[in-house]
């Protein structure tokens, strides 16, 4: 297949999801960047991820946290969340996203709005007060709303499957877990005025060329200002992986990934894309290749070295180099040391005659949303 030949509507997009043409791959990503530069321009926006507790209601079949899986639980106290806010301030990151397992009790729910008012009350200096994203699964619209009152401004809610049989076979089968359910949350979220933010994951057990290819025209018909997408990596103990259901390899689970993300640049060129976490797993690089196939938001995990090993929604020990004892001038083995220019410079020959420019102390909403 040629970089020519492709079209955008579902055969087209499947086709090139398809096909493993490493020329066509490499010209497709390389495409993606020179797009991604010329509409929502070279720099890239930080958000520091702070993963709040692992403690879920539900029991999604993939997932490594799931309500039914025996872990180690933890939850952030007030104070820690709030000092992982506080480095994102001091590195000028700009925004934190607060992600966790969903979780509906009064004490969540308080807890998360106290949080908001404290993080947005953090000094930035001259920046203006950090952005906060939410990532906390399905909520009652009430508490969106209370959310967005004490100052979140976007939210993220994948779709995880955009095929509703799909989406049946990945979750079991009970109210807790409706497809149509998180259809309607992610509505309730752009109505309240969020920029509502999905996605979905890539490499699944039983998810063909054509459901990824559905993916991504669901976000365009969502209109969504920004998406979060990753290549799914199984849990040793999760149903799914249990079931025997086949996937494609790691190396085709990250292509398609990089794939993804290139495809989307070039459907929907002026939203936010970020480097999955899950990209990390597959390749010690794999955020800073994610920027390199179009995408302009990398998230550094702030999370509390300890509490996040057991975040553990899937294998994903690389992710460690993130921590916040990265702040310590001079370690080597983290990503956001090395004199704090963050966090490309290991790159080197990569990123020849490529401008990467980080967008400290900004928000970096999406051009899309802001028209
Ligand atoms: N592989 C990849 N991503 C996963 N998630 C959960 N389990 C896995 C997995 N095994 C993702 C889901 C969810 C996000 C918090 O983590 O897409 O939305
Ligand atoms: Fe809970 Fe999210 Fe895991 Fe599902 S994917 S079990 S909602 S943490």
């Amino acid at each position: 297949m040629n970089l020519s030949d492709l079209t955008f509507d579902r055969e087209g997009l499947a086709a090139a999801i398809a096909c493993e043409d490493a020329a066509f791959e490499e010209a497709l990503l390389d495409e993606a960047y020179r797009v991604k530069v010329a509409t929502v321009g070279p720099e890239v926006y930080l958000r520091g991820l702070i993963e709040i507790s692992n403690r879920c209601v539900k029991n999604c079949l993939y997932c490594g946290i799931r309500r039914d899986i025996r872990c180690q639980r933890y939850e952030l106290s007030e104070e820690e969340v709030l000092a992982s806010a506080r480095i994102a301030a001091q590195r000028r990151f700009g925004s934190v996203v607060i992600q966790g397992g969903e979780r509906t009790d009064a004490a969540f729910v308080g807890k998360i709005t106290r949080l908001l008012k404290a993080i947005k009350a953090i000094d930035t200096g001259d920046d203006p007060p950090l952005g906060v994203t939410l990532s906390l699964g399905e909520q009652p619209r009430e508490v969106y709303q209370e959310w967005f009152d004490a100052g979140a401004h976007r939210y993220l809610l994948r779709i995880e499957s955009s095929n509703p049989d799909l989406y049946r076979k990945i979750h079991p089968a009970d109210p807790l877990h409706s497809y149509d359910r998180r259809l309607q949350a992610l509505y309730d979220l752009k109505e309240i005025g969020y920029q509502a933010g999905t996605g979905a994951m890539i490499g699944m057990p039983f998810q063909t060329a054509d459901d990824m290819a559905r993916d991504l025209l669901f976000y365009k018909e969502f209109d969504a200002p920004m998406v979060g997408m990753g290549p799914y990596n199984p849990h040793p103990e999760s149903p799914l992986t249990l079931s025997g259901a086949p996937y494609p390899s790691a190396e085709r689970r990250f292509a398609l990934g990089l794939k993804m993300i290139a495809l989307l640049r070039l459907l929907m060129p002026d939203i936010n894309i970020a480097a999955a976490t899950a990209l990390e797993v597959l390749d010690p690089r794999g955020r800073e290749k994610g920027i390199l196939a179009g995408a302009n938001v990398f998230m550094p995990n702030i999370t509390p070295e300890e509490q996040m090993v057991k975040y553990n929604l899937y294998d994903r020990k690389t992710i460690l180099r993130d921590c916040p004892a990265s702040a310590e001038p001079g370690r080597q083995d983290t990503h956001i040391c090395k004199n704090c220019v963050f966090p490309f410079c290991s790159m080197g020959d990569d990123l020849a005659g490529k401008r990467i420019i980080v967008g400290y102390g900004k928000w970096g909403d999406s051009k899309h949303f802001r028209k």
